[in-house]
C-alpha cells in the first residue's frame, strides 16, 4: 500500500491525501505537488529547513549520526584513499574510474586548463585591492561569453565538455585572482604536473626562481578538496540549481554559486574564523567571547560553529582537525591562532549552551588553520572552498539537466503587503 499523509483544513473541512516517497535514507518526504491545485494553499518553510527541493544521487548527509557519502562512500574512506581528481570523477560519472578511465580524465582536464588570453584582461578592471571571491563570480561568468553559442546544454556530450571546463578552467581562475590581489604576473598551466600541484605552481610560483611545493602542502591541500567537493543541497548549491533551472549558460550559474558561497554564514566562515581568532588575541580571551557568542543582545557568533544539518560532529571537521594537527607537527609550526582555536573548542564544547543547541565546530573551524600554515591569505581562504565546491556544483547541475522533473524553479510566498489601494498624486500626499 502506498505511504500517504492526510493534509486537513480545519476550515473547510477539506482533506489530501499526500503521497509519500522514500528515498535510499533520510527521512521520506511528502509529495505537497497537488496541495495548490487541490487545497489552494502553498507551505511556508523559512530556510527550506524541511524542504526537499529536489531527488539527487549524488550526496548524502546525516546530520544527527555525522555521516557523509559521495555516490554511496564514506567521505573518511574517499579521504583516506582517494584523490581529489578522482572523486570529481566520482560525483560527475556516478562511480569510481578504472585506471584507464582515471588517466582519459586526467588528461582531458589538462587539456582544458588554457583560458582564452582575452581573459587575462578581465581581472585589469578590478581595483589592486578588490576581494578575491568578487573577482573570482566576475571572472567566471566572463567565462560564459567564450562557450556560450557552442554549447548546447540539451546535449550530455556538450554537458561533458562542459563540466570538464569548469573543473579544469577554475583553478586558472582562482590562482589569477591571488597573483592580481599581489602584483604578480600570471602563469600558464604546467602539464607535466597533476592537478593540485599545477594550482599550487599556477598561483605561488615566483618568475625568477623554479618551484616545487612541498609534498606535505600537495597533500593537505588534494583532503581539504576532497572534503569540500560537494555537500547536497546547501544553499550555494541550491542557487546553482535555481539559475541552471532557467537553461542559464552553467557557467554564469557556477558565478552565482560562487556568490552565494561568499558569505560568512556559508564558505565565507572560513576567512571569518581566523579574522575572529586574531581578535580574541590570546586563549586568555576565549571566556570572554564564549559569553559574547551566547549573549542574545550581541550580534556575535562564533565562527566555524554549528551547522543547519549537522546535530553532531562534522565528519569533515574531525578529518581536518587531524591533519591539521599532524601539518603542524610535520611543517613544525607553532601557530598561536592553533592554540586559541584549541582552547575556544575546548570551552566551547563543554559549555551548556553549545551542548544544549548541539553547536560543534564545523568544517571552516579548521580550513582556515591550515591554509594559514600553507601561507595562504586569508582573503584566498574562500576562493579555496569555491574551487574545489565548483566540482560538486557542476556536478549537480549534470544532474538537473537529466531530470525527467526538469521545470523552472519557481517558489511562493506568503503575501503580508498592503491591501490593493488607489495611487495618490504626489502634490497630494
Ligand atoms: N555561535 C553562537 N550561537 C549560535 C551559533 C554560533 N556559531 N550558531 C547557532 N547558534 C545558536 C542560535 O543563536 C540559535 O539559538 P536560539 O535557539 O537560542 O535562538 C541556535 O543556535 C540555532 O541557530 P540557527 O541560526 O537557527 O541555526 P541555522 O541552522 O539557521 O544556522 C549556521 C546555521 C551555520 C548559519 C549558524 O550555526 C552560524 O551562523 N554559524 C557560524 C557561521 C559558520 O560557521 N558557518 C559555516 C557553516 S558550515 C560550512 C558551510 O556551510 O559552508
Amino acid at each position: 500500500m502506498t505511504r500517504t499523509v492526510t493534509i486537513t483544513d480545519n476550515k473547510t473541512g477539506r482533506q489530501l491525501e499526500c503521497p509519500v516517497s522514500e528515498g535510499t535514507y533520510g527521512p521520506p518526504v511528502i509529495n505537497t505537488q497537488s496541495l495548490y491545485k487541490e487545497l489552494g494553499m502553498f507551505t511556508l518553510d523559512p530556510g527550506y529547513a524541511t524542504t526537499a527541493s529536489c531527488r539527487s544521487a549524488i550526496t548524502y548527509l546525516d546530520g544527527e549520526k555525522g555521516i557523509l557519502l559521495h555516490r554511496g562512500y564514506p567521505i573518511e574512506q574517499l579521504a583516506q584513499n582517494s584523490t581529489f581528481l578522482e572523486v570529481v570523477y566520482l560525483l560527475i560519472h556516478g562511480e569510481l574510474p578504472t585506471r584507464q578511465q582515471m588517466d582519459e580524465w586526467d588528461h582531458s582536464i589538462k587539456m582544458h586548463m588554457m583560458t582564452h588570453e582575452h581573459l587575462a584582461r578581465f581581472y585589469s578592471a578590478y581595483r589592486y585591492d578588490a576581494h578575491p571571491m568578487s573577482i573570482m563570480a566576475g571572472v567566471t561568468s566572463a567565462i560564459a561569453s567564450y562557450y556560450h553559442d557552442r554549447t548546447d546544454i540539451s546535449d550530455p556530450d556538450n554537458r561533458l565538455i562542459t563540466a570538464r571546463r569548469v573543473v579544469a578552467k577554475i583553478p586558472n581562475v582562482a590562482s589569477k585572482c591571488y597573483r592580481y590581489a599581489s602584483g604578480l604576473p600570471f602563469v600558464y598551466p604546467d602539464n607535466s604536473r597533476s592537478y593540485i600541484e599545477n594550482f599550487m605552481y599556477m598561483t605561488f610560483s615566483w618568475p625568477t626562481e623554479d618551484y616545487e611545493p612541498p609534498a606535505v602542502a600537495i597533500r593537505a591541500l588534494d583532503l581539504l578538496f576532497i572534503l569540500h567537493a560537494d555537500h547536497e543541497q546547501n544553499a550555494s548549491t541550491s542557487t546553482v540549481r535555481l539559475a541552471g533551472s532557467s537553461e542559464a549558460n552553467p557557467f554564469a550559474c557556477v558565478a552565482a554559486g560562487i556568490t552565494t558561497l561568499w558569505g560568512k554564514s556559508h564558505g565565507g566562515a572560513n576567512e571569518a574564523v581566523i579574522r575572529m581568532l586574531e581578535e580574541i588575541g590570546n586563549p586568555s580571551n576565549v571566556p570572554k567571547y564564549v559569553a559574547k557568542a551566547k549573549d542574545k543582545n550581541d550580534p556575535f557568533r562564533l565562527m566555524g560553529f554549528g551547522h543547519r544539518v549537522y546535530k553532531n560532529y562534522d565528519p569533515r571537521a574531525i578529518i581536518i582537525r587531524e591533519a591539521c594537527h599532524d601539518l603542524l607537527d610535520e611543517m613544525n609550526l607553532n601557530q598561536p591562532l592553533f592554540e586559541i582555536a584549541m582552547e575556544l573548542e575546548r570551552i566551547a564544547l563543554e559549555d551548556e549552551y553549545f551542548i544544549e543547541r548541539k553547536l560543534y565546530p564545523n568544517v571552516d573551524f579548521y580550513s582556515g588553520l591550515i591554509y594559514q600554515a600553507l601561507r595562504i591569505p586569508a582573503s584566498m581562504f574562500t576562493v579555496m572552498f569555491a574551487l574545489a565546491r565548483s566540482a560538486g556544483w557542476i556536478a549537480q547541475w549534470m544532474e538537473l539537466m537529466e531530470d525527467k522533473d526538469f521545470r523552472i524553479g519557481r517558489p511562493r510566498q506568503l503575501y503580508i503587503g498592503e491591501k490593493s489601494r488607489d495611487y495618490v498624486p504626489i502634490g497630494e500626499r
